[in-house]
This record gives C-alpha cells, sequence and structure tokens, in this order.
C-alpha cells in the first residue's frame, strides 16, 4: 500500500510541476508513514511541509493542490489534511479484504518483488587457522536469513564465505603439520585435526618454546607464498578438513551456505600486485616507514593523526585490507553486484568504512554500488562478559548446539508425552537450534546480547518456542476441523477489533520484509510474527472460529486462520526456523 500511495503521489507531484505550480527541481523523495492513531488515517506524508519553501506557497496551500491532483484510486477511501500541512489517507475497506484475499491466493503472499538486484552478501567468513566458535554464530545466523529474505523478495544473491584461510599464522600449523606427518599415519593425522582448537593450541605452544620451530614456520610462510607446491599441498589438506568442520556447522544449523560459496583470502593472491599497481598508477599510494599506504582526509583519530591504510608491508607482504580490495572490484566487476552487504564484527567497521572509501575512490567500484557493513555487536556468556568455557578456553560451537538439543529434548519430552521417539527427537531439534538461531535473530544486531539458555528455551516471550507453537496452535483449529488450509473460501467479514487488528497487520509482511532487505535487521521481521502471534492470540479468544454457527462467518475466519498460519510458517522459514505441524 505505502508504495501504491508513494506513486499516487509522484504523480501528483508531476502533474503539478507540468502546470508550472512546482518548480522543477522540486521533487524530493516521497516520505508515507503509517499513522498511530487511526482517526487521522491509515498514512500520513509531510510532503507539502517539505516541499512548501521551494514552491513558495503555504503547507495547506500545496497540500490542497496535491491532493486535487492526486489520480483516483480505489484503494483510497478519503484524503485529509491535517495540521500544519500533513496529508492524511484512508484506505478503503474493501481493499485490505481484497490484499487478504490476494495473499492467500499466491504461493509469495502477494509479496512485491521490485527490480532484481545483484546482491552479493559477505557472511559467515571464519579463518580457517583455528575452529569455527561462537563469535562466528552471529555472521551466519543473521547473514542467511537476510540472504534468504533477499531470494524470496526475487533478488539474485551472491552467497561469499571469505575464509581466512592465508596469512602467517599457516606457516606454524604447516610447521606442525609437517613434524607430525613424519611420525604418524595419515589416519592419525586426520583424527588429530578432528581437534582442530587442540591442534592450534599445540602448534603455537611449538611456536612459542622452540626457535627451531620458529624459525621452520617463518620459513615455511615465505615458501608458502612464494607457490612452494609441498607446502600448497599441506596447506590444501588443512584447509580441507577446516572447511569440512565448517560445512558440518552449517548443516547442523541449516545455514544455506555450500562450499561453493567459498571465497576465501587466497582466492585474491595473484589480484594483489595488481591492486597496489593500480593505486600505485591513480597517484593514491605514498610510502610510510617502507610500506605502501593511502591517506584519506576524512580518517584521521581523535588527535587528528592520520588513519592510513596500509596496503603493502615493508617487507613486501600484503595484508587483509589488500585483499579486501581485491574482493570488492572482484564482487564489483566479475559478479556485477549492484548491492554489497558484510555481515561483519562491529568491530571491523573503520576497516570497511576505508575499504568502502578506498574502492570508490581507487574506481574499483561503480559510484552507485551500494556498499554495507552490517556490523554486529557481541555475544556474550551468562555472566555479561565475552563467552568463555569454564576453564576459561573458546566456546565451541558445537558444544553449544549440543547442549540446545539435548535441553530442548528434557523440555519437549516432558510437555509433549504421547509423541514417540523419532518425532520427539526432530522436534527437539527443530525448537534447540531454533531457539538458538532466534535468540540472535531477535535482537537489533548492533547491541551485544547475553546467551542464555533458560531465556531462549522459554514458551513465553519472543522466542523460538513461543512462536513454533504459535504455528501449531493455529495448524491445529484445522486439523480439528478435518480441514485443509487452502479449502477456505467465500468473503472476508472482519467486523471484531480483534479481527481487523490480525488483517491490518498480516498485510504488512511484505513491508517489513523489505524493511528486513534493506536494513539487514532480521530482529524487525522477528518482532513482526510475535506480533502477529500475539493479534492471533486475541483473535482466537474473542472469535470463536469452529464453534459458531454463522458458515460465511466461520469462512472468513478460517481465511484469517489460514494466512496467519501461512505468514508464520513463510516468516520462520525465512529466519532459518524450521516450523513444526505439532509438537
Ligand atoms: N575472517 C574475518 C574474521 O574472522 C572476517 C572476514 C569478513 N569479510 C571480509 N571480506 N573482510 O574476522
Amino acid at each position: 500500500m505505502k508504495e501504491r500511495l508513494i506513486a499516487l503521489i509522484e504523480s501528483a507531484l508531476d502533474s503539478l510541476i507540468a502546470a508550472g505550480t512546482l518548480p522543477a527541481d522540486a521533487k524530493r523523495p516521497v516520505q508515507i508513514d503509517r499513522t498511530k492513531d487511526k482517526s487521522h488515517g491509515d498514512f500520513a506524508t509531510n510532503i507539502a511541509l517539505m516541499l512548501a519553501k521551494p514552491a513558495g506557497m503555504k503547507p495547506r496551500d500545496l497540500a490542497e493542490a496535491l491532493i486535487a491532483a492526486l489520480p483516483a484510486d480505489s484503494a483510497v477511501a478519503k484524503v485529509d489534511i491535517a495540521g500544519p500541512g500533513f496529508i492524511n489517507f484512508f484506505q478503503a475497506e474493501d481493499f485490505l479484504n481484497s490484499q487478504l484475499d490476494a495473499a492467500l491466493a499466491d504461493a509469495h503472499l502477494a509479496v512485491p518483488r521490485g527490480a532484481p538486484q545483484t546482491v552479493v552478501v559477505d557472511y559467515s567468513s571464519p579463518n580457517l587457522a583455528k575452529e569455527m566458535h561462537v563469535g562466528h554464530l552471529r555472521s551466519t545466523i543473521i547473514g542467511d536469513a537476510v540472504v534468504r529474505t533477499l531470494e524470496f523478495l526475487g533478488h539474485q544473491v551472491v552467497r561469499q564465505n571469505h575464509v581466512g584461510d592465508w596469512g602467517t599464522q599457516f606457516g606454524m600449523l604447516l610447521a606442525y603439520l609437517d613434524e607430525q606427518k613424519h611420525e604418524e599415519s595419515a589416519a592419525e593425522l586426520s583424527r588429530e585435526l578432528g581437534d582442530l582448537e587442540g591442534f592450534y593450541r599445540a602448534a603455537k605452544q611449538r611456536f612459542d618454546e622452540s626457535e627451531d620451530f620458529a624459525t621452520r614456520a617463518r620459513g615455511l610462510v615465505v615458501k608458502l607464498q612464494a607457490g612452494d607446491a609441498d607446502c600448497l599441498k599441506l596447506w590444501r589438506e588443512f584447509n580441507d578438513v577446516s572447511l569440512s568442520h565448517c560445512q558440518a556447522v552449517y548443516d547442523r544449523l541449516g545455514v544455506s551456505l555450500t562450499p561453493s560459496d567459498v571465497r576465501g583470502e587466497s582466492a585474491y593472491n595473484d589480484d594483489l600486485a595488481q591492486v597496489v599497481a593500480d593505486l600505485t598508477a591513480k597517484g593514491l599510494l605514498s610510502e610510510d616507514q617502507g610500506a605502501q599506504c593511502v591517506f584519506m582526509d576524512q580518517f584521521k583519530n581523535k588527535d587528528g593523526d592520520p588513519l592510513p591504510v596500509i596496503v603493502q608491508k615493508a617487507d613486501g607482504g600484503y595484508l587483509y585490507a589488500t585483499t579486501d580490495l581485491a574482493a570488492l572490484r572482484y564482487r564489483a566487476g566479475t559478479l556485477g553486484a549492484d548491492r554489497m552487504l558484510y555481515f561483519v564484527d562491529q568491530r571491523q567497521a573503520l576497516h570497511f568504512q576505508q575499504m568502502f572509501a578506498l574502492a570508490k575512490l581507487a574506481g574499483f567500484v561503480p559510484e552507485a554500488t551500494e556498499l554495507a557493513h552490517m556490523g554486529f555487536g557481541t555475544m556474550n556468556g551468562p555472566d555479561g562478559r565475552p563467552f568463555k568455557t569454564r576453564d576459561g578456553g573458546t566456546v565451541k560451537l558445537i558444544d553449544l548446539l549440543d547442549e540446545a538439543e539435548q535441553r530442548a529434548y528434557a523440555l519437549v519430552s516432558e510437555k509433549s508425552g504421547e509423541l514417540d521417539e523419532d518425532e520427539l527427537r526432530s522436534i527437539a531439534r527443530a525448537v534447540g537450534i531454533g531457539a538458538v538461531k532466534y535468540a540472535d535473530l531477535s535482537k537489533n544486531r548492533s547491541s551485544d546480547y547475553i546467551f542464555n539458555f533458560d531465556q531462549m528455551l522459554s514458551f513465553e516471550g519472543n522466542t523460538a518456542p513461543y512462536l513454533l507453537y504459535a504455528y501449531t496452535r493455529v495448524a491445529s483449529v484445522f486439523r480439528k476441523a478435518g480441514l485443509a488450509m487452502d479449502a477456505v473460501s467465500g468473503d472476508f467479514q472482519l467486523n471484531d477489533d480483534a479481527e481487523q487488528a490480525l488483517a491490518a497487520r498480516l498485510v504488512q509482511f511484505g513491508e517489513v520484509l523489505q524493511s528486513v532487505a534493506d536494513k539487514g535487521q532480521p530482529h524487525l521481521l522477528c518482532a513482526y510474527l510475535y506480533d502477529v502471534a500475539g493479534l492471533f492470540s486475541s483473535f482466537y479468544e474473542h472469535c470463536p472460529i469452529l464453534s459458531i454457527d454463522d458458515p460465511a462467518l466461520k469462512q472468513s475466519r478460517l481465511k484469517l486462520a489460514a494466512l496467519t498460519a501461512r505468514t508464520l510458517k513463510q516468516g520462520m522459514e525465512l529466519l532459518g526456523l524450521s516450523p513444526l505441524e505439532r509438537m
């Protein structure tokens, strides 16, 4: 409806410009909002206030002229002027009904699809020298929900898992791997790599205790970077094992990443010299203590000292930034991105601001391409401090997921005793994994949050168990009636306030998805679904469905329930949850 009103207003603006009432340069993006108080209509815009000055008119006069120039539309029942010059729109009642019917009739719930864009999404992107830990959970889960939403809206999404598979730490691992290899069989080696974190720690310990080992490690980095075949083979072996650990986590989480989405730092090795050469040719590089740097005026620290981007160290080595510049160019050029979204820890905000500014300055990325760092806060342990195991180690993702499923199993077997073991297990999986994901998704991504099993597994509040359960309740209405959800028909009759409130919210699904896609904020969808579930509860309380005699009203209510069920289900799927038919 918003889009539709914006189109009407824009057409009115065009006619006023054509008639000379408004100067040709007066056009502004039209802002339209839903009203809080429905006595002021359903939507309002301040466009007349915005344009009054450039038009040299009083806001109310301009509002009147605009209203007179609005094309007729069956969706609009009435248009009013309020206050100093706000324009209020009242939506036609039968229009709501027709929107509901359109949603019910469409597999996509009549969610509008704009012009399709190519969107490159960088998410998960762990460092392969370590086992994936809770810090990677946020990027993976939030990125995946946004990716699913973008695809649902018709965009072409390219997932990029920019894993850290290159760098000095690999020298240490290779030296250790090499050392072990002389003593162990291949099978033993792969078993050893089963505990990557332990492997990494052991390598680090050797590095710290033995000067000899450290020298060998440094030598191996140089050999690796020079393309030595033996080093590359070991390196590949190590990364394969590490990547298969990541993939196991993705599969367990039900995240849509696959091995073909991996394009790590090493993929850009051959482009790095060219990146530096191009920056030189553009006159952007200066040497600072032997290192190649770019100084951009807008990047200074608190004391006004410059914060340069270093693209090549004095010893010739390249850096994280160099790789990211190469990746930006690849994504714009080869992948043809219209938008690039980076789901990466908030603490890298400066890095991305610099990368984006430099990529545009150097012409690696067209001016019109949207570059956005979708930063997120830290996930903290129950004590509010960074997540650690009891003995101070990093918490492994897989251990958390195991515990979530175990706790969910205990919970559901207590609640639904009559289900068989297999069904209990699969419910526990949906609830346990869903709870971990939803706890993350439902928070504003830029804030830190506390990981709390009791809270995320509660059946009350904005949680996965609550939503999953809400959906099974709606589904059970149809099961009880022995009806299929798509077998409902007839006209909507929305008389009760509770019916109207639910209906009005249901038709906002598309708008909500649009803002998730624009802002990269899945918590907006969580809040919406939570709201819909609550509105359904009060509707169900006030408006009996199966027990009423009036067959037409019963059909209308069943239709509303069917649309609620489908909206909840679709919404949960976009968040990466697995809706259950019963629990
Ligand atoms: N590997 C990095 C880390 O764990 C994240 C990479 C994010 N993506 C990027 N293009 N820089 O911190």
